[in-house]
């Protein structure tokens, strides 16, 4: 499982629970890992209200499809799926659709305006939809997109639906609070509020008595996490420090708010992998300060160098957004620069897609070209590969410990897993599993991946 993807499209599908009197449940997954996370909440209140889950979309009686509004073109995707759901729909007339997430909050009732679309559901209701769904029974239509101060689904335990039970998700906040100028997630996701440590323990527990090896705790501002003075450096020792055997790992990081009390306590723990996303979005003071980042180039600069500090060895990654509001070309060097001078391991880099009512949609002109867009984001994309060759380059010779994710897609007889620094591995199966801890001594690579065999 990816560890950051913030707005890539993930599709989660579930192994199938056969029994031929619960009415089934399909569910798919856009976006980001709140959303993955939130689908595993959802399957957790549907299993409990005697629903049961199918990956086969034709013997559904009900699809769920958990959406992103980030950019148009994760919407576009979700518009495309709906067509295809209408189709599953004149099929078998009696079929429930329902769209929840980010995508049902910013559009509400608009989305079911059309014959496809039963239940429209926001990311704070989710508790409502066995309700929703039994109106739906009757012919009605079911909306609830009311945002909440306080719900984190601190009581539920999600129901994990990736396959191989080594990596999860523990959501840790739920919002934003920032207000970022070109971002829709404050809007689709309200304000910022943080879950009770002690729930977040428990579902540790959970995952550690059912042999995870990793864990990920999730918040689109983790380093702005409260609860009753505990702050997000409190909660990341605890964590390490209840679960010993476990790996910790934690996105998304803020680089206005990270403290260097988190750095220490990475650097305390052995558990806590030495990687950290911190997305910069832009190279340019003047952009940065226009998407209302509150930092400088300097200041991201300066916390680049705090962290090689405190936590040598560190990987970092980061995304980018190319050809936001009035970016020059000098503004877009500046990104490229930066980039070169962190070195990033790895980076998610996008075309800036204006979104209603944001901060940038109200006050700047989406002013820079599509041509210049897509010229700047392949310069962008070009120069992260080269980035994170010579990242991977260093590595080769050297013996890294890789937790064993998967059997690798591309043979049967290989395996691959990642590093602590969040590095993708290829190695010989031999007498390894999935879920161990193995000493690979890293022997190729190419940009992508790391190529090695068992030390
Ligand atoms: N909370 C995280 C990011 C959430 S959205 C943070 O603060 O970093 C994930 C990423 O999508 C953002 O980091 C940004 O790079 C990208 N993104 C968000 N809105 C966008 C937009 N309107 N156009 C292009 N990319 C966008
Ligand atoms: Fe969006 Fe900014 Fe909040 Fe991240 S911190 S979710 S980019 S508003
Ligand atoms: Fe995530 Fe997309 Fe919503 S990135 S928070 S699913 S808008």
């Amino acid at each position: 499982m990816q560890t950051a993807n913030h707005g890539k499209m993930t599709i989660t599908s579930i192994r199938p629970v056969f029994d031929r009197d619960k009415p089934k449940m399909y569910i798919e997954t856009y976006g980001c890992q709140m959303n993955v996370n939130d689908s595993e909440v959802v399957v957790a209140i549907m299993q409990k209200a005697g629903y049961s889950v199918t990956k086969a979309i034709g013997e559904a009686n009900i699809i769920l499809i958990n959406t992103c509004s980030v950019r148009d073109n994760a919407e576009q995707r979700v518009w495309g799926r709906l067509e295809f759901f209408r189709q599953e729909k004149k099929k078998r007339p009696g079929v429930t659709v329902g769209v929840i997430g980010c995508m049902a909050e910013r559009l509400k009732d608009s989305l079911l305006e059309n014959n496809i679309v039963d239940i429209v559901i926001g990311p704070d209701a989710y508790r409502e939809l066995p309700k929703l769904v039994e109106k739906t029974e009757s012919g009605q239509k079911g909306i609830n997109v009311l945002l909440s101060r306080d719900e984190t689904y601190s009581d539920i335990s999600p129901v994990r639906l990736d396959k191989t039970g080594v990596t999860a998700f523990i959501s840790i906040m739920r919002g934003c609070n920032n207000v970022c100028a070109f971002c829709v997630v404050p809007y689709t996701r309200g304000g910022e509020r943080s879950r009770n440590p002690e729930t977040i323990i428990r579902e540790l527990k959970e995952l550690q008595d059912n042999g995870y090896k990793e864990v990920t705790l999730l918040g689109q501002n983790v380093d702005s996490y409260l609860y009753n003075g505990m702050a997000f450096a409190d909660l990341l020792a605890m964590v390490a420090e209840s679960a010993p055997e476990m790996r910790v790992r934690f996105s998304t990081s803020h680089p206005k708010d990270m403290t260097d009390k988190v750095l220490k306590t990475m650097a305390k723990y052995d558990n806590i992998c030495n990687y950290i996303h911190l997305p910069v979005q832009s190279g340019s003071t003047a952009i940065l300060q226009n998407m209302n980042r509150k930092y400088t180039r300097e200041e991201y600069l300066q916390r680049i160098d705090t962290i090689r500090e405190i936590i040598p060895g560190c990987a970092i990654s980061t995304d980018i957004i190319a050809g936001f509001c009035g970016e020059t070309q000098k503004d877009h060097e500046d990104t490229l620069s930066l980039m070169r001078k962190v070195g990033y391991d790895f980076a998610y880099m996008f075309k800036y897609s204006e979104r209603p009512n944001t901060k940038a949609a109200r006050h700047f002109k989406d002013d820079v070209p599509e041509d210049v867009k897509i010229k700047r984001l392949t310069e962008i994309i070009d120069l992260q590969s080269e980035l994170s060759l010579a990242s991977h380059q260093k590595d080769v010779g050297t013996v890294v410990e890789v937790l064993v994710e998967d059997t690798s897609k591309r043979s049967e007889n290989d395996l691959c897993g990642r590093t602590p620094q969040n590095k993708m591995v290829v190695f010989p199966k031999e007498n390894c599993k999935i879920g161990d801890l193995v000493n690979v001594k890293i022997t190729d690579c190419s940009q992508a991946t790391l190529k090695g065999v068992k030390n």
